[in-house]
């Protein structure tokens, strides 16, 4: 393998598959695609790229410092892109074992094992290497209506597990850093949305719950706000920052778009009405409001001016253009929905939505 090889872990997942088929396609040089396939993990995302050389997919956990080391000795790549974790909110408050097992224990052995790997190179190779981790605005907590959105220097307040957990993992990064001289990169991005995103999060499961004509579940008031950043802005964005990051630093990514939930579903069902239209009928209608998620955190907003500064990155697509896309992505793509909608989703839907009550 030569030199230009990176090493992806999570890469089976939303976030991951994409990029991983945005940096075949952009850079064309070898991926390691280190993944455990969890429930979210998914090699279908990455059909396209059966028979292509440069995709070494390798199933397997990021705790396995054997593996790990394996892998980085054999292929000996320039750059770690950490995706791994389980990342879902409401699946970190009814179990958060997992959280902690995978965000913090994991990327905690692969910072270990970067490090052995890097005692064995020299020159050139070594001072080239770079761990970029991937992670979330949730760590900086929830902001109030009229608060300025997160910057890189916005304290670290996580309220669920999930957010505790990434910003365990962010912490180990920076320490290692600081500590050990590794060249790190983090990003921390707002809520991603568009192809191949498993439906338990808010815009396939609005989508894919509509076109199945059933509740359409918003959580408490429906005025929680997010900022939404289309995928593919996402990953370009991070392959910006591999190129060009400055060692030891972080980028906030966010899309500029800050919507209610209520609006965001509104939206779908809006589109809903135009590309699948059902007679007499508006998808609205099946709008619920139920009980709350506990802990929810009311707004998050994203600062983004740092990498537009210094990395001359900005969004392509605004909230309506990466929407109708993604809405008419999964309207074309049935087929993949169909191979993940399976037992195990409906045993997640069950334990999630069934008896919760409404607002
Ligand atoms: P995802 O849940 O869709 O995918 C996670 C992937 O990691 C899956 O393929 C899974 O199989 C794999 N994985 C889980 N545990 C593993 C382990 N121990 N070893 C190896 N592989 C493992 O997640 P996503 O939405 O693609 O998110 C990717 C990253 O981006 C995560 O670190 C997440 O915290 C961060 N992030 C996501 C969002 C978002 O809106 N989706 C927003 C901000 C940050
Ligand atoms: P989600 O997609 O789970 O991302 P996150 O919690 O990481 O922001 O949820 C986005 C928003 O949508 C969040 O405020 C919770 C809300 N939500 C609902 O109202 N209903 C749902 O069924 C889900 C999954 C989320």
């Amino acid at each position: 393998m030569t030199e230009k090889t990176i090493l992806v872990t999570g890469g089976a997942g939303f976030i991951g598959s994409n990029f991983v088929l945005n940096w075949i396609n952009q850079e064309g040089s070898p991926v390691i695609n280190l993944d455990k396939l969890t429930y979210a993990g998914n090699l279908g995302n990455l059909s396209s790229l059966k028979n292509d050389k440069r995709h070494i997919f390798v199933k397997g956990d990021i705790n396995d410092r054997t593996l790990v080391q394996e892998l980085l000795t054999r292929h000996r790549p320039w750059a770690i892109v950490n995706f791994a974790a389980e990342s879902h909110v409401d699946r970190s408050i009814h179990g958060p074992e997992d959280f902690i097992q995978t965000n913090v224990n994991g990327t905690f052995h692969l910072l270990q094992e970067t490090r052995a790997y890097l005692e064995t190179l020299e020159g050139e190779e070594k001072n080239v290497f770079r761990f970029l981790h991937i992670s979330t605005d949730e760590v900086y907590g929830s902001l109030g209506p009229d608060d300025a959105p997160f910057t890189e220097s916005s304290p670290y307040t996580p309220n669920s597990p999930y957010s505790a957990s990434k910003a365990a993992s962010d912490h180990l990064v920076r320490a290692f850093h600081h500590t050990y001289g590794l060249y790190t990169l983090t990003s921390n991005c707002s809520n991603n949305y568009g192809p191949y995103q498993f439906p338990e999060k808010l815009v396939p499961l609005i989508i894919l719950n509509a076109l199945n004509w059933k509740p359409l579940p918003v959580y408490g008031d429906g005025l929680n706000v997010r900022d939404w950043l289309y995928v593919q802005d996402h990953c370009e964005a991070l392959r910006i920052v591999l190129a060009q990051g400055k060692s030891g630093e972080v980028y906030n990514i966010g899309g500029g778009n800050e919507r209610k939930n209520i609006d965001v579903v509104q939206t779908i069902c809006s589109l809903l009405d135009e590309l699948r239209p059902v007679s007499g009928q508006k998808y609205a209608s099946l709008i619920s409001f139920i009980k709350d998620r506990p802990g929810h955190d009311r707004r998050y907003a994203i600062d983004a001016r740092k990498i537009g500064h210094q990395l001359r990155w900005k969004p392509e697509e605004t909230f309506e253009t990466g929407i109708r896309k993604t809405v008419q992505w999964y309207l074309d793509n049935m087929e993949w929905v169909k191979s993940i909608t399976s037992g195990d989703y409906q045993r997640w839907l069950e334990k999630n939505y069934g008896n919760r009550g409404t607002a």
